[in-house]
């Protein structure tokens, strides 16, 4: 039987203020929208949530802002049964908040202001320790400062705890000497080109990039490409998992349902290739509706898409 994982994650919170659009507004143009949503969102609070709804125990550190969005944001974690102990509030700062359009396609644009998750300190890492190393897993992106991130993946490394890093959004100065402990790097091809300095345009590339990360200490790599699926390279090759095809209304969000939906199924089971399998299907789902963590399904819903996909 499955076990219940128990999931840390050290990142980012975000107000999403999400417009739908016919189209993008070109530079200098005023466009009227037909409508307008506001969620809850941020890269690591997306992924706490998406391991959450499925079951996982999770635990975040991150900070909100001293303005109106702050306790929101914390009782939002709190109603998904996340521990918030760790979540502080950083004085005479603002929330971190994402302006994200969205396109009839489902795809997006977002720019963000990290607001508060930039306060997030290497301090308040070493502050949950006991919660941290209790952990079986824990799950970073890139919306908090980089020297958090090599942090926590030192002292992960001290305390036996796997990690796994989504390096998103891209920083250029992402220093992968200092990820040399890393369980897992999730990359997309754009992020896998950059932080390994090869092209990814073709699977092969793809697996040449991953195994010059790989070579430098990283365990595995799992690269994301969208409606071609994911490849998981490890010292041993690569592996295709193919994406489920679905009518897209809202990507936005899609990339962490995935990660998050992944370190539950993998916490759970403890077998790599069908943790991809069903992170696979979750973030598919994910995509079918509007918004981010409004989008993710909970087991229910779930085991309700994976019995229609069966199906057909
Ligand atoms: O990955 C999607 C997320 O990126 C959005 O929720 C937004 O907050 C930005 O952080």
């Amino acid at each position: 039987m499955d076990r219940i994982g128990r999931i840390a994650v050290v990142g980012s919170n975000m107000v999403d203020l999400v417009t739908y659009t016919d189209r993008m507004p070109a530079p200098g143009e005023t466009l009227e929208a037909p409508s307008f949503e506001m969620g809850n969102g941020g890269k690591g609070a997306n992924q706490a949530v998406a391991a959450a709804k499925l079951g996982a125990k999770l635990v975040m550190v991150s900070k909100v802002g001293s303005d109106i969005f702050g306790e929101n944001t914390i009782r939002n974690l709190q109603g998904f049964g996340i521990d918030t102990r760790h979540v502080s509030v950083a004085q005479g700062m603002s929330s971190g908040v994402a302006l994200i359009f969205v396109e009839p396609s489902g795809e997006n644009a977002i720019l963000i202001v990290k607001g508060a998750n930039a306060a997030l300190s290497p301090a308040d890492v070493d502050a949950a320790e006991e919660l941290l190393r209790g952990a079986d897993l824990i799950l970073m992106q890139l919306e908090v400062p980089l020297e958090t991130v090599y942090h926590t993946v030192a002292r992960a490394a001290e305390w036996g705890v796997r990690t796994i890093l989504n390096p998103a959004p891209a920083a250029r100065d992402l220093d992968v000497g200092q990820l040399a402990s890393l369980g897992f790097l999730v990359p997309n091809e754009t992020e896998l080109a950059q932080l390994s300095g090869l092209p990814t345009g073709s699977d092969p590339e793809i697996e040449a990039a991953a195994q010059a990360l790989i070579a430098r200490g990283i365990g595995a790599v799992i690269v994301t490409l969208g409606a071609r699926g994911v490849r998981l390279v490890t010292s041993e090759g690569m592996v295709a998992v193919p994406a489920v095809a679905v009518e897209a209304v809202d990507t936005t969000g899609a990339g962490d349902a995935f990660i998050g939906g992944f370190a539950h199924f993998l916490t759970a089971s403890g077998d790599t290739l069908a943790a991809l399998h069903q992170a696979a299907r979750y973030a598919a789902h994910s995509v079918t509706g509007r918004g981010t963590q409004k989008s993710y399904a909970t087991v229910a819903e779930f085991a309700e898409f994976c019995r229609v996909l069966d199906d057909r």
